[in-house]
């Protein structure tokens, strides 16, 4: 029994929106479609790149879901996509923030216009990410993130390739250290697989903050885009938001003050990317919750940086999730005292009980994860600077 108000039958429900409905017959729905909580499959997609070109493939998993014991209606609509790596250096990176706000903007339009119940959002590139996670806290409706994974890395010898490579190669090759033989051997081998960028950039980054906020499912952050568990995900997500309907729970009962503080938490141990802190400023005030750079530099300090991951360390996405993945960093962090476990998450349970019941691997881990008494470094892996102008007066 869905615990919300229906906003789907103010719509489609009575005589006198006849109308409305015969466009949901158009579409194959059926009078007991009608009838259920009509709930979106927002696909950040795009065929411009490797990031988020199966999402859609994934969409039509979370829709089963969604539909799993007789749950909702649901129905697949697109937000757009900016790749940053293609954009990077050219005036096509003037298009890549903004497209974070006109992809909460297209949500926001999309999911009100057409009375949807809730929604799960599934990103990829840099911008996806949190430009769903500002849908979820503006639109304050059910909500669960999926992301669609990293890609593989590469291998060049002995060396295991990430896009950041390509960029580097440019610059031994300017420098004649290698030749462009080279140069385009790694082009060709850097990003072998769809998916977001192997290294612990801003898609990762945003991808464990999301695990982080309580706004995805417990490790569904890590798994590559190829993995058969992103299928397995993407259904779960499905059914977690059709769980979260029934029990009454919206984002800002899991985007709380807390739950920020522990997103910046992880940030900080996994040495994550720097434009991590202009997107949860963003969430956060769309959120409502009153998020500054203090913040950031308080949580820092006390963070220690565990978490060996490119490009501050030495391994990818895919290697973290062979161990663990974030559940993994967050455990590690719940039991050092630096992670508030009692937030409440998108499962309907809290952070410490999803952390208990995640069933890790039992294999080696230090090499990538550290324990918190034995950090790479013991302050986190951003610092806040600042810089104090004296005014003289001539
Ligand atoms: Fe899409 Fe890096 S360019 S994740």
């Amino acid at each position: 029994m869905v615990r919300i108000n229906l906003r789907s039958q103010e719509r489609y429900g009575g005589v006198l929106n006849a109308p409305h409905r015969a466009f949901l017959r158009s579409i194959g729905f059926s009078d007991e479609d009608i009838g259920k909580p009509l709930v979106a499959v927002v696909a950040a997609w795009s065929e411009a790149g490797p990031c988020n070109i199966h999402t859609l493939q994934l969409a039509v998993h979370v829709k089963e879901g969604v539909r799993r014991g007789g749950g909702g209606s649901p129905l697949t609509v697109p937000t757009i996509v900016v790749n940053d790596n293609i954009g990077m250096g050219t005036e096509g990176m003037r298009y890549s923030l903004v497209s974070r706000d006109v992809i909460a903007d297209t949500i926001e339009a999309q999911v009100n216009a057409h009375a949807f119940d809730g929604f799960v959002g599934i990103g990829g590139c840099d911008k996806t990410t949190p430009g769903i996670l500002m849908a979820m806290a503006r639109l304050n409706i059910p909500a669960v993130y999926l992301y669609g994974g990293t890609a593989e890395p590469g291998f060049y010898g002995n060396l295991k390739l990430t896009i950041e490579d390509v960029h580097e190669a440019i610059g031994a090759y300017l420098a004649g250290k290698i030749t462009e033989d080279e140069l385009y051997e790694i082009e060709k081998r850097a990003h072998p697989t769809y998916g977001t960028c192997a290294g612990m950039f801003t898609a990762n980054t945003m991808a464990a903050i999301a695990e982080a906020l309580g706004m995805a499912l417990p490790g569904s952050a890590s798994p590559p885009a190829t993995s058969a568990r992103r299928v397995m995900y993407a259904v779960e997500s499905g059914v977690a938001l059709m769980n979260a309907m029934e029990l009454g729970i919206k984002p800002r009962d899991v985007m709380t003050y807390e739950a920020f503080e522990n997103a910046i938490t992880v940030l900080m141990a996994m040495g994550g990317s720097t434009n991590a802190i202009l997107h949860l400023l963003a969430i956060a005030y769309e959120a409502g919750v009153k998020l500054t750079l203090e913040d950031f530099d308080r949580i820092s300090r006390r963070t220690p940086y565990i978490a060996s991951l490119r490009p501050g360390g030495d391994y990818v996405m895919a290697d973290l999730d062979a161990v663990g993945g974030v559940p993994l960093v967050m455990l590690k962090l719940l039991k050092a005292g630096l992670l508030n476990g009692k937030v409440l998450t998108i499962t309907g349970k809290t952070m410490e009980e999803n952390l208990k019941n995640y069933k890790f691997p039992n294999v080696p881990h230090d090499h990538i994860v550290r324990d918190v008494s034995n950090p790479i470094k013991p302050w986190g892996g951003i610092r806040i600077l600042k810089a104090h102008w004296r005014l003289r007066v001539l």
